[in-house]
């Protein structure tokens, strides 16, 4: 262990903001110049927590197995949302070696070639919905035809779910998600998706198929996992499906209020890898920060110790604007060489539907520009509407014209 030779900083308090557009939060602005290592307060939770806000240090944090997800169970750590009903076999909150097991019995579908199999049908999906608006004609909102039903789509299309059930998962998934319907709504959605990826997983068992309910039933089926464990892996999937909608409303927020962005990616289709990892990078995905992890023992990092049983988070975000890493890091720049930015995270929890979202994304920004080269907001930038309350940022509407 290092030596320590920096006294703790001061305890900030980090209020819950409303923000809008793709502001990046000044609270996070003003820990990330105060110094690499900051003590928090969120709106909720009890206590303090660590925060590393620098790229080495949310990589070490996050790839480091004396930081456990889960020992965050039962603690009542600061945090931003709520309500907190982690569930117990879920794949965030357990540590390896049970979490490269968990992940390893649905990680065929995650692979290069399971989300290349999705291909087709999400394109000739995705064709339909914007056929569908085109014929509708303008004004349109945009996550109400296309961002927020072709991510679900996706989905359930890799879950398995079949399309009469696509409604009401995406019901639970957005009681689960939001902290407006109060705790009991929440814990209720929670418990019914439970119930339902358990008879579906049931009746999977010894299934052959490449879905990930199909994966699970195999993987209960020859005891690599519990009954239990596999209701735990779907629900987060399920879940985690719909992030697609808001990272991708904002993207195409950003697109749609920097003219000369958007038609640089229309016009030149050979930037748009780059311009994606680029947007990716830049965008806020979220409000303050995610899920904590606990030190098992004392660590000293950057000279300051954490002490066993502190609670630490990490910011993403932040780590995306390290200049060390990223030279002009709040400039959007399509052709920054490598981009190893942390939007899908880093270390064992490193997003599983990384590779799914960046494929939708692709297919979105693709179709979108090259089908509706006039697209432009149909209202001033002030007139979007943010979600409120909300853990992931994102506009609720995107009204377009063309
Ligand atoms: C642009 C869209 C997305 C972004 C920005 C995003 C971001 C992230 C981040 C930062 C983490 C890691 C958090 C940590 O350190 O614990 C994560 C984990 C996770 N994501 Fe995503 N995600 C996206 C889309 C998806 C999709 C499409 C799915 C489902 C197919 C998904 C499912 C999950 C799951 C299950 C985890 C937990 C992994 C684990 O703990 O092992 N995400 N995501």
């Amino acid at each position: 262990m290092s030596e320590e030779t920096t006294a703790a900083p001061p305890v900030r308090h980090w209020p819950a903001l409303d923000l809008t557009g793709v502001d990046f939060d000044p609270v996070l602005s003003e820990l990330m110049r105060e110094g690499p290592i900051n003590r928090i307060q969120l709106p909720n939770g009890e206590g303090w927590a660590w925060l590393v806000t620098r790229y080495e240090d949310v990589r070490l944090v996050t790839n480091d197995p004396r930081f456990s997800r889960a020992e965050v169970i039962g603690r009542e750590v600061t945090r931003l949302a709520p309500h907190f009903i982690p569930q117990a076999s879920a794949m965030n909150f357990v540590d390896k070696p049970d979490h490269s097991r968990l992940r390893r019995a649905v990680n065929t579908a995650f692979t290069t070639r399971g989300i290349e199999r999705l291909r087709a049908n999400a394109q000739k999906t995705l064709e339909g919905m914007v056929d569908e608006m085109l014929r509708d004609g303008p004004p349109a909102d945009l996550i109400d035809r296309v961002l927020a039903p072709f991510p679900i789509t996706v989905i359930c299309e890799l879950m398995g779910v079949p399309a009469t059930d696509r409604h009401t998962l995406h019901t639970w998934t957005q009681a689960i998600l939001s902290s407006s319907q109060g705790a009991k709504v929440s814990e209720q959605a929670k418990r019914d998706m439970e119930a339902y990826f358990a008879k579906l997983i049931a009746e999977r068992r010894g299934a052959t198929g490449e879905d990930v309910t199909s994966l699970l039933g195999a993987a209960v089926g020859r005891g690599d996992i519990t009954e239990e464990e596999a209701m735990a892996l779907a629900g987060p999937i399920q879940i985690g499906g719909e992030a697609v909608t808001n990272n991708t409303g904002q993207m195409l927020y950003v697109l749609l209020t920097r003219p000369a962005l958007f038609d640089r990616l229309r016009d030149e289709p050979e930037l748009r890898p780059g311009a994606l990892d680029e947007l990716l990078r830049y965008i806020p995905h979220r409000n303050a920060v995610g899920l904590s992890r606990i030190a098992t023992e004392d660590v000293v990092l950057r000279g300051v110790r954490i002490s066993k049983g502190d609670p630490i988070y990490v910011s993403y975000l932040a780590a995306n604007r390290d200049p060390d890493v990223f030279p002009d890091p709040d400039r959007i720049d399509f052709e920054r060489g490598t981009n190893p930015h942390l939007a899908f995270g880093h270390g064992p929890h490193y997003c599983v539907g990384g590779m799914l979202a960046r494929m939708e994304q692709e297919l979105i920004v693709n179709t979108l520009l090259d089908r509706i080269p006039t697209l432009r907001l149909s209202v001033s930038e002030d007139e979007v509407p943010w979600r409120r309350g909300a853990l992931i940022r994102g506009p609720e509407a995107l009204p377009v014209t063309w």
